[in-house]
């Protein structure tokens, strides 16, 4: 009998490519990837705690199944990631039919749980030890994940991929669950990360996205010798055929010299930095234990626009955090007004149970207020990210092209001419009428109409070829 894989995933990029490897590794044991519960053997959920609203998500999808794990006790349903890390056991008490819960640090061991379902031997459970659970080195053991190289099928798509280079984090921002579910930042090794861009470009792949939850605090010691972030960007732009090269996500006080300085001479890095504020009050930036001072933001700023004035920046920010006052909210949006992100993500602070700020501060701020600083900020971003993006009309911008847009996906057509999309270095979504045939490639496009999120072009014609365009504006 086939078998079929379901998975959903929610949560941030690092997700994304453990999903990913998790299903290369079901895909190796046969399994087939299918678009619905009813159809699958084995259901997984790939999980993020970072928001009360993510778990309520999963906890939601999970009801929806118990009638047909009723009627088909024979499928295996999974939890992964960093909910199964976070609520553990708990979750057998919620959901009683859930057979597999996985931690984000035992997820090569998938398949084998699975199995071991399958052959009646009960649930089973592999997560990692809590920070206070042991000493320092068997916590990040307990942690430590190894990517397996990737074949080209592996991957969503053949042109771009993620590669993980540091996992966990240290720095303990108060609201953030993250260091309690992934564990210890550990650097992976430069010479694994390096292969395997070497593997993935000789695959085709055009475009690289490093990850970390801190990723420009890369690194890793060896022989007395320390690499960092901007090291590894050296030897990464030698790989042959490789044409981009991003990473996030930046943390403000990690922003070096010498990186913002490979990302100017390097022509394959992006000039795009995601670098979360969080807050535009020094009060704020303090009870969430980030480290810096607004007044070490704007200097960052500073020296970001000076080094690779081309850059595009985007950022996050937490709205009604602990004791967030209107005249905190203000200097939030004096900050958003000032540093003219690209993009911002918002978020409404939601308490995380295990975190510091959950333990010690009062999260005091009433929802309507949260949701209002969030519209509010938001529509402010949008307005900024609108006129940022009218400065590109009427100019050429190389864009890898992704693929069909969404518009066009929802609206699927036999025809080969539909609306594609792509990014520019930058990281601008942009959308032109073109050829499905097209993904893959970098093309010129000229840009004549923009929105806050999108640039709308034509592809140059005369120029559109088989080959890959070299490098980038
Ligand atoms: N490692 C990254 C971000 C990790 S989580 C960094 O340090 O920037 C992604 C974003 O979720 C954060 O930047 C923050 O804005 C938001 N976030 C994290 N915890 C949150 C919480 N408890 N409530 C609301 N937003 C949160
Ligand atoms: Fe969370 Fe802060 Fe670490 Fe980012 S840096 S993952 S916000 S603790
Ligand atoms: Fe969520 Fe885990 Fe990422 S909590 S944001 S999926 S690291």
């Amino acid at each position: 009998m086939t078998k079929r894989l379901y998975i959903e995933t929610v949560g941030c990029q690092m997700n994304m490519l453990d999903s990913e490897l998790v299903v290369a590794s079901l895909r190796q044991r046969g399994y087939e990837l299918t678009g619905s519960p009813d159809d699958a053997t084995a259901i997984l959920f790939n999980t993020c705690s970072v928001r009360q609203l993510a778990e309520d998500k999963i906890y939601s999808a999970l009801g929806k199944l118990r009638r047909l794990k009723q009627e088909h006790p024979e499928k295996v349903i999974g939890v992964l990631g960093c909910m199964a890390q976070k609520d553990q056991k708990l979750i057998f008490q919620r959901a009683p039919y859930v057979d597999v819960i996985v931690g984000p640090g035992q997820l090569h061991q998938v398949p084998d749980l699975i199995d071991e379902v399958e052959a009646g031997n009960g649930r089973q459970i592999e997560v990692s030890l809590g920070r206070r659970d042991g000493s320092a080195t068997q916590i990040k053991r307990s942690h430590e994940s190894f990517d397996p190289l990737r074949d080209a099928e592996m991957r969503p798509s053949p042109f771009q991929a993620y590669i993980r280079i540091q996992i966990g984090c240290n720095k303990f921002c108060t609201y953030c669950i993250v260091p309690m579910v992934r564990g210890p930042e550990q650097g992976r090794p430069p010479a694994q990360i390096v292969q395997e861009a070497y593997e993935l470009a000789a695959q085709g792949c055009l475009e690289i996205t490093l990850l970390g939850q801190t990723v420009n605090s890369y690194r890793y010691q060896e022989e007395g010798k320390t690499t960092k972030l901007a090291d590894l960007l050296h030897r990464l732009h030698e790989v042959p055929r490789l044409q981009r090269i991003k990473f996030v996500t930046s943390y403000p006080k990690d922003m070096s010299c010498e990186l913002l300085e490979a990302v100017r001479d390097l022509p394959k890095c992006s000039p795009y930095l995601h670098v979360p504020a969080q807050s535009g009050s020094n009060s704020v930036l303090e009870r969430m234990k980030r480290g810096y001072t607004v007044e070490d933001y704007r200097e960052m700023m500073q020296r970001i626009r000076e080094t690779v004035p081309n850059a595009a920046l985007s950022s996050d920010f937490i709205v009604g955090f602990c004791g967030e006052t209107d005249e905190d909210f203000e200097q939030t949006i004096e900050l958003v007004e000032e540093c003219r992100f690209k993009n911002s993500f918002i978020f409404k602070y939601s308490e995380r149970p295990g975190t510091k700020g959950a333990e010690h501060l009062a999260d005091d701020v009433p929802l309507s207020v949260k949701k209002a600083r969030n519209n509010h900020l938001l529509q402010i971003q949008n307005r900024i990210s609108e006129e940022e993006n009218r400065g590109f009309v009427g100019r050429e911008v190389n864009v890898l092209v992704e693929g069909p847009s969404k518009a066009a996906e929802e609206s699927p057509q036999e025809t080969n001419v539909v609306q594609m999309m792509g990014r520019t270095h930058c990281d601008r979504i942009v959308v032109f009428e073109g050829n499905r045939r097209q993904a893959g490639q970098i093309l010129p496009v000229t840009i004549y109409e923009v929105s806050p999120h999108t640039l709308f072009g034509q592809v140059i014609t005369d120029c559109v070829g088989p080959e890959v365009y070299t490098l980038n504006v």
